[in-house]
């Protein structure tokens, strides 16, 4: 499929989840980053926890290698606070395509999986943001966002190299998936 009209038609929802994280401002405030890392923690722990147990089979290695959420438990511990709702349940009903036996199935897991994927690349520029405004060490405080770290291009592009192969005519369920996956993490984070 082509990845290009994926990222043209997600931009929006893109801005908009942006625009509910007040990471980039110049004045942020650890409280401020505090909460959101409470936040992220539910909604990333609860995908990876629905990923790991739904991924289609020829996905499951690539599900394991790539999960974060622990990071962000880290990140709160060194930041001495107490970390998010542990008991929050990926809500899959509200992404398009990810009832079980759907046809499109993984076409849709790989729409949800772009959105998390793809916050690896912004998380580079938002980790020397708080190293430089709250001062933290590289990675010790922001291992979330730091992330997959040097590795991050390549990662992505293997991503990539996957998605690109999904058929044109899944395309759509590509699209409606990451779209609703954008707008889950937007509600996560205004809960
Ligand atoms: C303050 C918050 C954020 C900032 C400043 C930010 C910034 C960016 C930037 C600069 C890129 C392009 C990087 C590059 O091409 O090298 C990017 C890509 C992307 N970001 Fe974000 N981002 C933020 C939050 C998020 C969140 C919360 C998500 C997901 C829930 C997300 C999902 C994506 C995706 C999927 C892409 C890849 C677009 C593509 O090339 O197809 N971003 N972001």
């Amino acid at each position: 499929m082509n990845l290009e009209r994926l990222r043209a038609e997600t931009r929006a929802e893109h801005e908009s989840t942006e625009s509910v994280m007040p990471l980039m401002q110049a004045e942020l405030s650890q409280e401020q980053y505090v909460d959101v890392l409470r936040k992220l923690y539910p909604v990333v722990r609860s995908w990876e926890q629905f990923a790991l147990a739904n991924a289609p089979a020829d996905l499951t290695e690539t599900i394991q290698g790539r999960q974060r959420a622990g990071l962000i438990a880290q990140d709160l511990k060194v930041l001495n606070a107490t970390a998010g709702d542990d008991a929050r349940v990926f809500p899959a009903e509200s992404v398009p395509g990810l009832e079980s036996g759907a046809p499109t199935y993984r076409a849709s897991f790989l729409g949800a999986m772009y959105v998390m994927e793809g916050s690896t690349l912004g998380g580079q520029y938002i980790a020397r943001h708080l190293e430089e405004v709250l001062g933290l060490a590289q990675g010790k405080g922001d291992a979330y966002f730091r992330g997959y770290g040097e590795h991050t291009g390549e990662m992505w592009r293997a991503f990539k190299g996957v998605l690109g192969e999904v058929p044109e005519e899944q395309a759509d369920s590509v699209i409606a998936a990451a779209k609703a996956m954008f707008e889950v993490f937007r509600e996560g984070m205004t809960a």
